[in-house]
């Protein structure tokens, strides 16, 4: 059956439309059937995609829609039977336009910097996923190579009760430059260690969707 991602985050430049590229290359390198609807109305993805295109489509077969968010239900229906996993992206400060995403997805991913003033702004959309009663989890991103901040960020996660994946992503150049070039890093920079993390994150994405 076909499972729906949606990668949620009110605050702004959490890194939702960064996560959800590589993701979704990450998985479609896999063998992954994957759609991208691009619900945020900036279009970031959308960019993102007449880039790939411009580039000859890249190397994992990706389909696309952007739709304003009270369309998503219908077009769900549409890409359901052609794709195994679609990803759903979503603007920032816009809770009505979230809750209808989460309302329709199997998984909810809330990326977050390492920062307690970042985890703790992502309190608000976590809630919203779970009086959704969507399973959610958060998902540390632009970790730096160095510091404690992850050790630190995984302890207050814990204290606060909040499901997060082992998966994280660095920050790291390779993920920016990808998406210059209308890429993943899988793509762009196969052997890179944005790459590993990528391929770590749609394994357990997968995995945790069985
Ligand atoms: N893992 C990362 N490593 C390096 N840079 C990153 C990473 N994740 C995000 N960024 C950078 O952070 C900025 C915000 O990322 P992005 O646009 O993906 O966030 P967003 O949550 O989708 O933003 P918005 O809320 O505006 O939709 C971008 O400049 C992006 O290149
Ligand atoms: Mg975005």
């Amino acid at each position: 059956m076909t499972k729906v991602i949606c990668v949620a985050q009110r605050k702004g430049g959490a890194g939702k439309t960064t996560v959800l590229v590589q993701l979704a290359t990450a998985l479609g390198e896999a063998g992954r059937r994957v759609a991208l609807i691009d619900t945020d109305p900036q279009g970031s993805l959308g960019g993102w995609m007449r880039l790939r295109e411009e580039a000859g489509g890249g190397e994992v077969p990706l389909r696309f829609s952007a739709v304003g968010g009270w369309r998503l239900g219908v077009e769900l229906d549409r890409v359901r039977d052609a794709v195994e996993l679609v990803l759903v992206d979503t603007p920032p400060h816009a809770e009505a336009e979230a809750r209808g995403a989460m309302r329709e997805a199997d998984l909810v991913l809330v990326p977050s910097q390492p920062s307690p003033l970042d985890l703790w702004a992502s309190r608000a959309t976590l809630e919203l996923a779970r009086r959704e009663g969507r399973p959610v989890r958060l998902l540390l991103n632009r970790v730096p190579a160095r510091g404690r901040s992850v050790g630190e960020a995984e302890a207050a996660l814990a204290e606060m009760g909040v499901a997060r994946l082992e998966a994280r992503l660095g920050n790291r150049q390779a993920f920016v430059t990808a998406i210059a070039r209308g890429l993943g890093a899988v793509e762009s920079e196969p052997r890179s260690r944005a790459a590993a993390e990528a391929r770590a994150l749609a394994a357990e994405v997968a995995a945790l969707l069985g």
